[in-house]
């Protein structure tokens, strides 16, 4: 029986018999034994493995080369060394698989954007290691968040033929492009979600409480350090909520998932607060502890301009906030998170609740500092009449989106929901720099590699 290299680590006593398995991250050969290090990938280090030369398989230990993949049995023992518990004496070594001399993960201190181009292998090194398995226990996390609530899970479909957020920013399927609509696959266009939201509502609408969290999809053409075209994202939907209550789920989801990483991380955090972020522990501790700024949209607006700073993107009432503002409003006005609500209607998808003043819609960004937006919700229209007019003079299809005003012609309620970017959140929390390095395999437009 295996052990994981996580588990000997974590071993209460010394253990007369173990195998483990993993891949060489060095070795080092004296006269008489060999030190390796051997990493399986289950924590962030390694464990050491002392192999003296007579041990049976030790004849291949020219083989044993940083990224060869290698099979032991031992004892688990004390470690002299310091700064590690318990190490294996090898009764038994054996090499799976070696590796030719250009292994590329030899030398330590790759650049991100060759990393990327390897991303076959770079979970193999210690920071993307670590960043995958946060990004596993956070999605872990997302689910607790969302189960202790009482909230149903609900699986909303990746292939939709409604453009949630009515940008226009949606992939195609089709297996017969060139054909008419009628003729496709589903008898008419179909596209990747950009967004569960419009389903999850029909359940909210029925359960109450519901999540979704799934990959969506984006033809955006931004080439930033965080946008992706496909992403993750967890969508929660509230019946009989308002604004209010959506901006307080936000924010206690985003304080439950970072106290969640701060005390299950399995060491994982040290490595981004060594070489990633050194102000990574008190920022998150920070928003632990401490609460979200709020301010409506016009607030916002009056204190970029009253700062007199000049930026690259003018600012007055009525523009979409760019990253330079959101950033500025976070870092420099609050120094915190902050939830900006009631933006102007012309700037907003025709699902959100129309406010009285006839220009502002219930509508809430959290954004943090680092990363910027992480979050967008509103609380939704369940007038019918205000809905419908506003899908017309959206030039939407009525009848692709009767099923959705239907919601409200059939015991409609007031709702709430919100939409949280998984990666931007993983940033948020590792501090990475680019969306590309906390997805394992990204989309970015002219990539799809792997
Ligand atoms: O603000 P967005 O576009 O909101 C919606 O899609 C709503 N339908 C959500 C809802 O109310 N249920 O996207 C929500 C979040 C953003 O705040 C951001 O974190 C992330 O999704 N996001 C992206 N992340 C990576 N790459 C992209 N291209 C993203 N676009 C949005
Ligand atoms: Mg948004």
């Amino acid at each position: 029986m295996r052990t994981s290299v996580k588990n000997l680590l974590k071993s209460a006593t010394a253990l007369d018999s173990v195998e483990l398995a993993g891949w060489v991250r060095t070795r080092r050969d004296s006269k008489d034994f060999s030190f390796m290090e051997l990493n399986d990938g289950s924590c962030l280090k390694g464990i050491q493995v002392i192999i003296d030369s007579g041990t049976p398989g030790s004849g291949e230990i020219g083989k044993m080369n940083t990224g060869a993949s290698v099979k032991v049995a031992g004892e688990l023992v004390e470690s002299p060394g310091k700064g590690q518990s318990w190490e294996v004496r090898a009764t038994e070594v054996e090499l799976m698989g070696g590796v030719p001399d250009d292994f590329p993960l030899q030398k330590k201190g790759h650049t991100p954007e060759f990393l990327r181009s390897i991303a076959h292998l770079r979970p193999r090194t210690n920071l993307y290691g670590a960043t995958f398995r946060m990004r596993s226990r956070l999605a872990y996390a997302v689910h607790r968040f969302f189960n202790e609530r009482d909230f149903t899970y609900v699986h909303t479909p990746v292939i939709t033929a409604s453009d949630c957020e009515g940008a226009g920013e949606m992939f195609q399927v089709t297996t017969n492009d060139a054909g008419k609509a009628e003729e496709d696959f589903f008898g008419k266009k179909s596209y990747l979600t950009v967004s569960g939201q419009l389903e999850a509502e029909t359940f909210a609408c029925a359960l109450s409480n519901v999540y979704t969290f799934g990959p969506t999809f984006r033809a955006e053409n931004s080439n930033t350090s965080r946008h992706a075209s496909e992403f993750w994202m967890i969508e929660p939907e509230m019946a009989f909520c308002n604004l209010e209550g959506d901006m307080d789920l936000a924010e206690e989801f985003i304080q439950f998932l970072v106290k969640d990483v701060l005390d299950n991380n399995e060491g994982d955090l040290e490595i981004f607060a060594k070489f990633v972020d050194k102000g990574l522990l008190q920022r998150l501790e920070r928003l632990v502890g401490g609460g979200f700024e709020r301010m409506s949209y016009t607030e916002a607006v009056e204190k970029l301009i009253g700062s007199g700073k000049s930026f690259d993107y003018p600012v007055e009432w009525g523009i979409n906030l760019q990253s330079e503002h959101e950033r500025y409003l976070c870092e420099e006005v609050v120094k915190g998170p902050l939830t900006v609500y009631n933006y102007p209607k012309s700037i907003k998808p025709f699902y959100m609740r129309a406010n009285d003043d006839g220009k502002t819609v219930t509508a809430m960004d959290v954004l943090v500092p680092g990363v910027g937006e992480i979050i967008g919700g509103s609380q939704r229209e369940e007038r019918y009449d205000l809905l419908k007019a506003e899908m017309e003079a959206n030039d939407l299809n009525l009848e692709n989106y009767g099923w959705y005003l239907d919601l409200r012609k059939y015991g409609t309620v007031p709702h709430a929901g919100f939409g949280a970017g998984f990666e931007r959140l993983l940033m948020y929390v590792t501090g990475m720099q680019n969306i590309r390095d906390v997805i394992p395999f990204s989309r970015t437009p002219g990539n799809c590699e792997f």
